[in-house]
Order: structure tokens, then C-alpha cells, then sequence
């Protein structure tokens, strides 16, 4: 092990279908780089007898399937980190599951690879799956590809079978951008070519697997390109000491060198580089330092420290690709966490600017994503963050979404350049202010939100209370749905991507009222808790009150004031709320009405004594 880490480090990851035979060549290639123990070839010796397929012999992929579901199963359902040598090279193998539903794991595998082995069936060529995978390796910046072409024991080691794959996967693969591509005929059971030439493929004169492996030039870019640090945290164990700690993402730094902190822009200078083991006159990529400053700064995580003279961007609207990784569909204008590095922020897609067709390529319209589609997106982030493009540095280019609610992640995406009208619109500084125009008309601006399902009572209550504040002379707008679907909002109909916009814009028009300094009373059934949430967070505390307007949908399609759910029942309307599109009630309203056999002039009074309490 001593002697294994001076020598450079190749990481790749595996992709292939579910009965490729992928952790079957995995498997071979440690057992035949003699990275197995003897306890482990006893244990799989058993476990072959056990959970083999593989007859009377020792099944291989055993040693690479290390969960207790997937021997069960026979399928692989995690990424896992393998790690062998060789003479010439460290090797750090990401395995990841090849169905559908786990292409989340193979993002996260091939953001860190320099190279994809696919795997190929050879009965079967390039399929779909192949060509996802292909996709995803290629946006999450993966240069280099191997094409194992396996089981060619079954197809008789037939070089017309390995041309024709071959020949249909650089077709497939031109427009993708990898630089090398070396297609390799193989049988991982078997052992054909995957350390030893093959006797059965005379017609291939190519490298065997593990020769590749260990000759091809990834490069280092890494340390060629200047210093990026993003701070993790900031150790201060006492008054005379404080460093920065975090792991070099690019480039090299030594003592003395000149570094601007972003997104301040501060510009100071590495008084020392400090290590567990003392100090170093040196440290590059991949290293996990502290570094201490000449200057007292202000810096802190997610701050980034740079090459004074050579710094990354800042900003807050981007492009970037997209690839969706959730069952819940992206709406554009929802609002997720955008991680990026240690920088976390506030962020929605305001455009699809058009989704890739897996198999081909072809540019699609879309309204929204599904799982495992692939976009070309706008996204708009409440703070700027400092970035570079996913090309050239993939820790200060790549960034996940989370879902605000359920904590998932939801999607990968990687920048592909800042959008430069970020850059030219300013806030006007204006000197009549919200407090000015609050005092002038003598209240206190507030959001009253009416939340519930059509026909619920919403805006039966909101015109009331309406009366109610203005006899008491109060400065008061209703905003309600239908009236403002037939302006404003007039281009929206009612899928779940234009409730979501119909709910920003409405927030937006509610918050500039109240900055006017009016009480408004907003009426829309809002069935989303994501953005119900987006429009409370465009208020100061206090300001927006949420009204859960809370009558059961029976009672709701007895009322059918405008005969709608009769419509939707005879399926003559389509997404009707609480019939075939969802209404998520609030788990905790500021104000809960229960509207089902009330008296509405009771429940807007009740309203009332809250506002004035
Ligand atoms: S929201 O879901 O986007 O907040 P909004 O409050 O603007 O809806 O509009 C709801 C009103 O539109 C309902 O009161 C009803 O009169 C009408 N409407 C027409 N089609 C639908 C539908 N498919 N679902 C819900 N309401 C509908």
C-alpha cells in the first residue's frame, strides 16, 4: 500500500444494463490485479454456493455486489467505490446500478471520473440505456470513454459483431465531445482481453482492458489551472489563530501568493499552509488544507479564495443543462435550494429552453421535466454565487437542486455561462419608501392569503372582510383567480407548471401592493405548499397571514357555484382541483377556517378579531 501511493490515480466508473455483466468484469479486473484477500476469495467461495450464478464456480461479481438486496435480487442498486493498483496506477472504480430509476447514483459516480467503461451486451448492440448512460457521462464532463464490448463468447467472438457496435456507437457518440473512444471485444467470465490478450479475437490487435487502463493520458488540468479554494469552514481554536479550512478544488497555492476572497472581493495574501503534520511551502489540488491570512478578513463558508489575478465570476442568473432526478416533476418558478459547493442559495428555473430526446438528441419543447430527462434551462438564484463554467472547473460548475419540503435532491446541473443581463439591471434607489406610504394612509401593509379548493368560500370571505376594513377606512385590494386569469394571468391555464407561475406572479403583484402600503387580500386556491411558501418568503415577518378557507370537497361539489365539478366529474374538464389534480392542505395556516355548514359573515369577523388582535 505504502509503495501504491506515489503513483497517479485513474478514477472511472462503470456503466451498463442491469445483465451486462458489469460487476462480473469489475470482479475480475481486482481478482486479477491480486487485490483480493484471502479471507475474501474463502468468503466468495462460499457465497458462490450460495448466491452464485455461476454453477460450481466461483462467481466473481459477488466480490463487487456487497449488499445483502441486490445478491437477493442480482441486481446492483448503490454506488459503490472500488479501489486496486497495478504496477503503473492507483484505480478508483465508481460501480454504479444501471436501471432507471438509479441514474441519480451514476451522476453522482461520473462527476468525479476521468473515464466510463460502458458496458455492451454484444447480442444486444448499443441500446437506449447505453445511450443515456453516454449522455450523462459526457454533461457531467466525463472525456473518456471505453466500450467494453462483452459476451463475445456468446456471439462466437464474430469480429463483424464487434465492427458493426462499434461503428453504431461512434455514430451515436460524434456530437458528444469525448476526445478518445477505444471499443474493446471481451468476456469478463471468461477473461478474454480483460488482463490477457484473447487467443479467440486474432482480428483485434487493439489493448486489453487492463493495458488501457493503465496507459491512457486523462490529463491533469487540475493543477495547471490557477488556485480555487472554496472554505469550509473557519477553525479558530483561539484569539491568535484562524484559518480556513477546505479542500483545493483546482490550481496549487504557497506561501506568499496573492488571494482575493469572493464574493467580497477582498484581496490578501496566504501567510502559511497548515497541515495536521505542520506547515508546507506547497499544496495543490485535491489537498485538504487550513490556510492563514496576512490580512483580518471577513470569510466564512462558501466564501471562495482565489488567485488574486486570475478569479472566477460572480452572479445569479445562469445557463445550465438539467438532469432531472426525481418522480416530481420540475415546475418552472418553484423555488429549490441551489448547492453549489458550500454555497447554498435560493433558486428557480424561469425557462426550459428545451429538453434533449436521450436517443437522439433532438431538441424538444417542454413545459416541465420528468425523471431522467435532460435540459437546456434558465435559472434565476435569489444571491449571487461565485462560479465557473462546468467545462472548465467542475467543483465551481456543478451544483445540485433540493426540494424546499421533502429535503430530496432533486436534480444535477451543470453552468454553462452566467447570463450577462444579470449583470446590467440595478436596483433604482427611490425616497418615498414603504414606511413613507404606510404612515400616509395610517395602517399597517399586510398579505391576507385565502387558500382552499374552488367553491370553498374564499372569495365569499374576502369580499366581506373587504367591506368589513373599508367601512373602518382601510386602504384595501382583492386579488382574486378568476378575475386575474383573465389579465394578467390570462396566458395560464391549469397544469401543475401554470398553477405555479399563476401563484409567483400574483405573490410578485401582492408584494409590490404592499410595499405601496395597501391591505391585500389575496383569493386563489394556491394548492401547493412549495409556492404558498415562495409567496410568504417575499414578506417580512409578520406581513403575509395564510388563510386555510377549509371545507370538505363534498361539500364543496354540493355548493358548485359555477357548475365546474359537475363538469370535471363528467370529464369534461381536466386537472380539476381536489378531483384529478391535488390540493395540499397547510400543516400549519395562521388562520384556520372551517367553512363547511358556517356562516361566512362569522368566519370574516373571526377573520377580523385576528387581524386586530
Ligand atoms: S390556482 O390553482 O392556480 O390557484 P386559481 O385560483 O387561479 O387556481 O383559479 C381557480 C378558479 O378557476 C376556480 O375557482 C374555478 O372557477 C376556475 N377553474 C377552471 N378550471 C379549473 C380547474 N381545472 N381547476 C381549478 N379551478 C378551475
Amino acid at each position: 500500500m505504502a509503495a501504491a501511493t506515489d503513483k497517479p490515480m485513474l478514477r472511472f466508473i462503470t456503466c451498463g444494463s442491469v445483465d451486462d455483466g458489469k460487476s462480473t468484469l469489475i470482479g475480475r479486473l481486482l481478482f486479477e490485479a491480486n487485490c483480493v484477500f484471502d479471507d475474501q476469495m474463502q468468503a466468495l467461495e462460499s457465497d458462490s454456493k450460495k448466491f452464485g450464478t455461476q454453477g460450481e464456480r466461483t462467481d466473481l461479481a459477488l466480490l463487487v455486489d456487497g449488499l445483502q438486496a441486490e445478491r437477493e435480487q442480482g441486481i446492483t442498486i448503490d454506488v459503490a467505490y472500488r479501489f486496486f493498483a497495478t504496477a503503473q496506477r492507483k484505480f478508483v472504480v465508481a460501480d454504479t446500478p444501471g436501471h432507471e430509476q438509479y441514474t441519480r447514483n451514476m451522476a453522482t459516480g461520473a462527476s468525479t471520473a476521468q473515464l466510463a467503461v460502458l458496458l455492451v451486451d454484444a447480442r444486444k448492440g448499443v441500446l437506449t440505456q447505453t445511450r443515456r448512460h453516454s449522455r450523462i457521462v459526457a454533461m457531467m464532463g466525463v472525456r473518456h470513454v471505453v466500450l467494453a464490448i462483452n459476451k463475445m463468447d456468446l456471439v462466437g467472438f464474430e469480429p463483424a459483431v464487434f465492427a458493426r457496435i462499434d461503428a453504431d456507437y461512434r455514430a451515436f457518440a460524434a456530437d458528444l465531445g469525448f476526445a478518445s473512444i477505444q471499443a474493446i471485444p471481451l468476456s469478463a467470465l471468461e477473461g478474454d482481453n480483460v488482463l490477457v490478450a484473447s487467443t479467440h479475437t486474432p482480428w483485434y490487435s487493439g489493448p486489453t482492458l487492463m493495458t488501457y487502463l493503465n496507459q491512457i493520458e486523462v490529463g491533469a488540468p487540475e493543477q495547471a489551472a490557477p488556485f480555487r479554494m472554496p472554505v469550509q469552514w473557519v477553525n479558530r481554536p483561539n484569539a491568535d489563530f484562524r484559518g480556513f479550512c477546505g479542500r483545493i478544488a483546482q490550481g496549487e497555492v504557497r506561501p506568499g501568493d496573492c488571494v482575493k476572497v469572493l464574493p467580497s472581493g477582498v484581496v490578501t495574501q496566504v501567510k502559511a499552509i497548515v497541515v495536521w503534520q505542520g506547515e508546507r511551502d506547497r499544496a495543490v489540488a485535491a489537498d485538504s488544507i487550513t490556510l492563514t491570512l496576512t490580512h483580518e478578513v471577513a470569510l466564512g463558508r462558501g466564501d471562495v479564495l482565489v488567485a488574486a489575478d486570475d478569479a472566477p465570476e460572480v452572479a445569479d442568473q445562469f445557463e445550465a443543462r438539467l438532469l432531472w432526478m426525481s418522480e416530481l416533476a420540475l415546475l418552472p418558478g418553484r423555488s429549490y435550494w441551489l448547492k453549489l459547493h458550500t454555497q447554498e442559495v435560493s433558486a428557480s428555473v424561469t425557462d426550459i429552453k428545451y429538453r434533449e430526446d436521450i436517443d437522439s438528441g433532438k431538441h424538444l419543447a417542454a413545459k416541465s421535466l420528468g425523471l431522467n430527462e435532460i435540459a437546456l434551462v434558465n435559472l434565476s438564484l435569489a444571491q449571487p454565487v461565485v462560479f465557473e463554467p462546468y467545462a472548465q472547473n467542475r467543483t465551481l460548475g456543478g451544483f445540485v437542486l433540493i426540494d424546499k419540503l421533502s429535503f430530496e435532491t432533486v436534480a444535477a446541473g451543470m453552468i454553462s455561462f452566467a447570463l450577462r443581463r444579470a449583470a446590467n439591471i440595478h436596483w433604482q434607489a427611490l425616497t418615498v419608501d414603504r414606511v413613507a406610504r404606510a404612515a400616509s394612509l395610517q395602517q399597517t401593509p399586510r398579505c391576507i392569503w385565502f387558500t382552499g379548493l374552488s367553491g370553498s368560500g374564499k372569495s365569499t370571505i374576502a369580499n366581506l372582510l373587504e367591506k368589513r376594513l373599508h367601512a373602518q377606512g382601510r386602504h384595501t385590494y382583492i386579488l382574486d383567480g378568476d378575475n386575474l386569469r383573465h389579465g394578467l394571468n390570462r396566458d395560464l391555464g391549469f397544469t401543475d407548471a401554470d398553477r405555479v407561475e399563476n401563484i409567483r406572479r400574483v405573490a410578485e403583484v401582492a408584494r409590490l401592493m404592499v410595499d405601496a402600503g395597501l391591505l391585500v387580500l389575496v383569493s386563489f386556491i394556491s394548492p401547493f405548499r412549495a409556492e404558498r411558501e415562495l409567496a410568504r418568503s417575499l414578506f417580512a415577518p409578520g406581513e403575509f397571514v395564510e388563510v386555510f378557507v377549509d371545507a370538505s370537497l363534498a361539500e364543496c361539489e354540493r355548493r358548485d357555484p359555477k357548475g365546474l365539478y359537475a363538469k370535471a366529474r363528467r370529464g369534461e374538464l381536466k386537472n380539476f382541483t381536489g378531483i384529478d389534480s391535488p390540493y395540499e392542505p397547510p400543516l400549519a395556516p395562521d388562520v384556520h377556517l372551517h367553512s363547511d355548514g358556517a356562516d361566512s359573515q362569522a368566519l370574516a369577523e373571526q377573520l377580523e378579531n385576528f387581524l386586530h388582535g
